[in-house]
């Protein structure tokens, strides 16, 4: 943590994170980089529809906003007046879902008369690993961060705070979309990817071997996997309609294993690479206690220092979007007014 963590009159930095990317609007506060408070409220409306439906989405999120922003400060204990920026989340994202945000965080910013601070989604969920909360472990820099989420597959190297460089992406679907799309062929509600999971716990990660995409470099691809599976699948269930049901644990712990070891392949290039093995993982997959036994075991097997944030900071919620902000705060970066959400905004913004 940067050693002026307080501000100029020496009183504390209370900052109010805001994240409303997606489909879970969350708002958290930070004391001087400390977690006080981090709320999230889910929305379950899109269950049905197999996937976010944007319209919808922004529609939640302006339901939710005020009484989640007024949980996190309940639970701070602090008052609205006590903060010294409020940070919100800028983009990449679905646009009606960031606008809801962003208006919200403006129209505060300008009532309180405190600095509005922007932050990159993404970059938040790889500095997620410098919020203070006693039980987490700060990654040195330079480290590389395997990102990866329903949007995004990327492996990057983390300079300092502010200097992130991607070394390696998807060209197609992202990891949790694999597990997504994987889990809707096999029938299962949205989002699949805790499912799988769940499911694979109990079955053989050999039982069915699916061919691993061939792509050179550092970059990924997921969208031939999602197709193996479902010809796997079609060709199977017509010779018996109950394969896929007598089958779940064995289907979920080979697709599982799949993808766990196309990540891992392409970290330890990355690592032979770089020469840097001080890995973070980051966003909604890292949850995968599939990905977390993979790297745990290169930590024994490889002398990898590996960093795995605690659950709640893995998925989307706004302990990051605080951290990013207080670290801004602290270098004095904050937004204009005129700043607009943005659906695309490359790592390097
Ligand atoms: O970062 P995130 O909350 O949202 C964004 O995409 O920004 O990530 C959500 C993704 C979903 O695809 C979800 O299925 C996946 O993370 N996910 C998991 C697990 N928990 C969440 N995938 C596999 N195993 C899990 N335990
Ligand atoms: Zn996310």
């Amino acid at each position: 943590m940067p050693e002026n963590s307080k501000n100029k009159n020496n009183k504390s930095v209370y900052i109010l994170g805001i994240e409303s990317s997606c489909d879970d609007t969350a708002a958290a506060v930070l004391k001087d980089g400390k977690i006080i408070s981090n709320k999230v409220a889910n929305q379950a409306v899109h269950e049905q529809y197999g996937g976010v439906v944007p319209e919808l989405a922004s529609r939640a999120h302006q339901q939710n906003i005020v009484p989640v922003v007024d949980a996190a400060l309940k639970t701070a204990g602090i008052k609205k007046s006590d903060l010294s920026a409020i940070a919100f989340t800028e983009g990449p994202g679905l646009l009606g879902s960031l606008l809801v945000g962003t208006s919200f965080a403006k129209s505060m910013s300008l009532a309180l008369n405190i600095p509005l601070i922007g932050v990159h989604h993404m970059k938040a969920h790889i500095l997620a690993h410098f919020i203070d909360d006693n039980e987490m472990r700060l990654p040195e820099f330079p480290f590389l961060a395997l990102t990866i989420s329903g949007g995004h597959t990327q492996i990057v190297q983390v300079n300092n705070h502010f200097d992130f460089k991607i070394l390696g992406e998807t060209l197609d679907d992202a990891v949790g979309e694999a597990f997504d799309k994987s889990a809707k062929i096999m029938g299962l509600p949205y989002p699949g990817g805790p499912l799988i999971d769940k499911y694979a716990q109990e079955g053989n990660p050999k039982a069915f071997k699916f061919t691993k995409p061939k792509v050179s470099g550092l970059n990924f691809s997921f969208s031939g996997l999602k197709t193996a599976i479902l010809y796997f699948l079609q060709k199977q269930t017509k010779e018996n309609p109950g394969f896929i049901q007598e089958n779940l644990a064995d289907l979920s712990a080979s697709i599982q294993y799949t993808i766990v070891q196309i990540l891992m392949d392409k970290l330890k290039l990355a690592v032979a690479q770089t020469g840097i093995n001080r890995i973070a993982i980051a966003g909604g997959v890292s949850a995968n206690s599939g990905i977390r036994k993979a790297l745990l075991q290169a930590q024994n097997d490889l002398g990898w220092e590996v960093f795995i944030p605690k659950f709640e900071y893995t998925t989307d919620n706004a302990a990051m979007i605080a951290i990013v902000g207080y670290l801004k705060y602290l270098d004095g970066k904050f937004s204009g007014y005129d700043v607009v959400p943005k659906a695309r905004m490359p790592l390097d913004y």
